[in-house]
């Protein structure tokens, strides 16, 4: 058996593939391209596990992804593999658009494929994850409701109309198919191997690096933190007991504002690793022009996946962003590989 994961060697993906194979013998056959994002160092412990199959490929491109099925046949698949930054699809919004509604799309098709040559049994047992944000619904005022799942699509960036194109052919592939597929819209998650571009790392790597720490705006917007290993164990739940065809919405039960966030992170800084001028890091902090469009609040209403799933956080904001400061701290090589490139070198090495 095998379960076979796009964008693997991302943030979220990789922590997915470390956890997965915690507590199972599984094969995971890991497909990405390796764009900027991806970093096959997170998955260096698996460097001699042959329970972790690397595969350098893209989803837009079919043979690729016709090939990977027909030789490992994997029972399901999970596709984290996007373009995930929205200030990055506002300054070029076309690779979202590439890999993010024509490779969703093309992994769809070569599964619909594979998946109609499968015997009745096989069939049944399939399942096509498909990982989303809660970006999709749009903005909320400072006193709406939270997300539901019934909630309309009202994406604002060129990133959240990527992923809720994505979503909708997947909705689609189920409604005239009868794939068995499931979508998931998860909140902003954190945690160890986030690309340091994101707010949190891009604050810890700044603060560190003596530069300015940069709040968009008035710093007000909300987002809904979720730590990531509790998004990777609710997509463990909903491929072993998802219904084919819904939807569950994943979140943190914890909604903060960026300036909160930002001054907690100065404060544990504060105490870790003090600055020699025994000043706080909070004097780094400088507000800066605000993101175009940039969504006010985001917040996911989970009662779905907490009740049919029997899932909710395990990990308390406090503990969570000590734990995510902390592994930054002890992992200052790893960041300082991606700002100096250096990354790019792993694979290059290791598969030579
Ligand atoms: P990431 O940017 O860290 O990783 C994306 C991975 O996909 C990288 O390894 C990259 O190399 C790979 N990739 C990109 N284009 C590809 C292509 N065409 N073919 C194959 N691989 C490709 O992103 P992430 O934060 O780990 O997010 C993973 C998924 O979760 C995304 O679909 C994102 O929309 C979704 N999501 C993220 C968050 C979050 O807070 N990070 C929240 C909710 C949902
Ligand atoms: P980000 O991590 O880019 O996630 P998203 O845009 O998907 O929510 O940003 C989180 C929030 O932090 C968002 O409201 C934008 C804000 N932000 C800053 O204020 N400064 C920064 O330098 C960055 C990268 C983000």
């Amino acid at each position: 058996m095998a379960i076979l994961i796009t964008g693997g060697a991302g943030f979220i993906g990789s922590n997915f593939i470390i956890d997965w194979l915690e507590t199972s013998n599984e094969l995971v056959i890991n497909l990405d391209k390796l764009s900027y994002a991806g970093n096959l160092e997170n998955l260096s412990c698996f460097d001699n596990d042959t329970r972790h199959k690397f595969i350098q490929g893209d989803i837009c491109d079919r043979a690729t992804i016709s090939s990977v099925l027909n030789t490992y046949h994997p029972r399901a698949i999970l596709n984290f593999a996007a373009e995930s930054h929205v200030d990055r699809s506002i300054h070029g919004p076309e690779d979202f658009i590439q890999t993010n509604i024509l490779g969703t799309f093309n992994l769809l098709d070569e599964t619909r494929k594979f998946w109609d040559k499968l015997d009745q049994t096989n069939k049944n047992d399939f399942v096509f994850l498909h990982v989303s944000t809660d970006e999709v619904y749009g903005t909320l005022k400072a006193h709406d409701p939270a997300f539901c799942e019934s909630n309309r699509y009202e994406p604002n960036s060129p990133y959240s109309a990527s992923k809720a194109s994505s979503d909708h052919l997947v909705r689609s592939y189920h409604h005239t198919y009868g794939l068995p597929t499931i979508i998931t819209n998860c909140s902003n998650n954190y945690g160890a191997f986030q690309f340091p571009e994101k707010l949190i790392p891009l604050i810890i790597h700044n603060a560190l690096s003596n530069k300015p720490l940069p709040i968009y705006g008035d710093g007000q917007q909300i987002r809904d933190w979720l730590y990531v290993s509790d998004h990777c164990r609710a997509l463990k739940l909903a491929l072993q007991s998802g219904t084919p065809g819904e939807v569950y919405n994943i979140g943190g039960l914890n909604e903060k504002t960026n300036l909160e966030i930002v001054e907690k992170i100065c404060h544990i800084l504060d105490s870790k690793l003090p600055r020699t001028d025994g000043l706080s890091y909070k004097e780094q902090i400088q507000f800066v022009e605000d993101r175009p469009g940039h969504d006010r609040r985001y917040a996911v209403n989970a009662d779905k996946i907490q009740k049919e799933l029997k899932w909710s956080p395990q990990e308390s904001f406090e503990s969570g962003i000590e734990k995510t400061v902390q592994w930054y701290l002890d992992n200052q090589l790893w960041v300082s590989r991606i700002i100096s490139g250096d990354y790019r070198d792993w694979v290059k090495r290791q598969y030579a």
